[in-house]
């Protein structure tokens, strides 16, 4: 997977057009809602996207907020919607080389994390994950459930559930919750997904 594939995506398909475009993420809402974090704490978007997650949040009032995405066209057309935000910093990167300089207090990943399908691409973000999240931060990650599609934009995926991916992140993080929902895509098509709540281990 390169940028390359990702630019051309996004630059062929509206949003409209996009499989995992969601306005509807109530439950995910709910757990950052939970959290109570003051609004300034730093959260970071992982593989953001056009970003309408952090759009979410500055409306609820957070104000240092962080899109990380390998696709330049992608933080580009959020950046026209938020570009009077002064929250926000934008890092092009694929997650897996990046080098954090500092740490947040909440990580948010919905379907990035599933593109990478070996292990060592898999310990790579859990290294830099570990790295970037402040001690006792969180970790909020939804991915493709067990019953999910096996692909996504074309692109081979791996499905995870609550077992595997707590005996995964186990080393670094604590499994606090887990929620499934099914998504619907723009055109109607059912995608099963499991959101999970870690807890960086002190
Ligand atoms: C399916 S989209 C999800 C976008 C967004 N999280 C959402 O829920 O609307 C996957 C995103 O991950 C980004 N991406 C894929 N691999 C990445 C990587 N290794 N590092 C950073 N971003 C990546 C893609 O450019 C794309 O924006």
């Amino acid at each position: 997977m390169t940028d390359t594939f990702w630019n051309e995506v996004y630059g062929e398909k509206s949003e409209s057009e996009r499989s995992w475009s969601d306005e509807a993420l109530d439950e995910v809402w709910i757990m950052v809602d939970e959290l109570g974090l003051a609004h300034d704490e730093p959260i970071i978007d992982v593989g953001a996207g056009s970003a309408r997650f952090l759009e979410g949040l500055l409306a609820r009032g957070f104000t240092d907020l962080t899109a990380l995405d390998l696709s330049d066209v992608a933080l580009a057309e959020a950046r026209k919607r938020l570009a009077s935000s002064t929250s926000m910093s934008w890092i092009v990167r694929d997650v897996t080389l990046w080098e954090p300089t500092r740490q947040y207090a909440l990580w948010r990943d919905r379907a990035t994390f599933h593109f990478l399908t070996n292990e060592s691409s898999q310990r790579q973000y859990r290294n830099v994950a570990r790295r970037a999240i402040r001690s006792n931060g969180f970790l909020l990650l939804s991915t493709f459930a067990l019953d999910g599609p096996t692909t996504c934009s074309g692109l081979e995926v791996q499905r995870w559930g609550t077992d595997e991916i707590a005996a995964f992140m186990h080393e670094d993080f604590s499994l606090l919750s887990s929620e499934r929902r099914v998504h619907v895509t723009p055109w109607g098509s059912e995608q099963a997904f499991n959101t999970w709540l870690f807890e960086r281990r002190a």
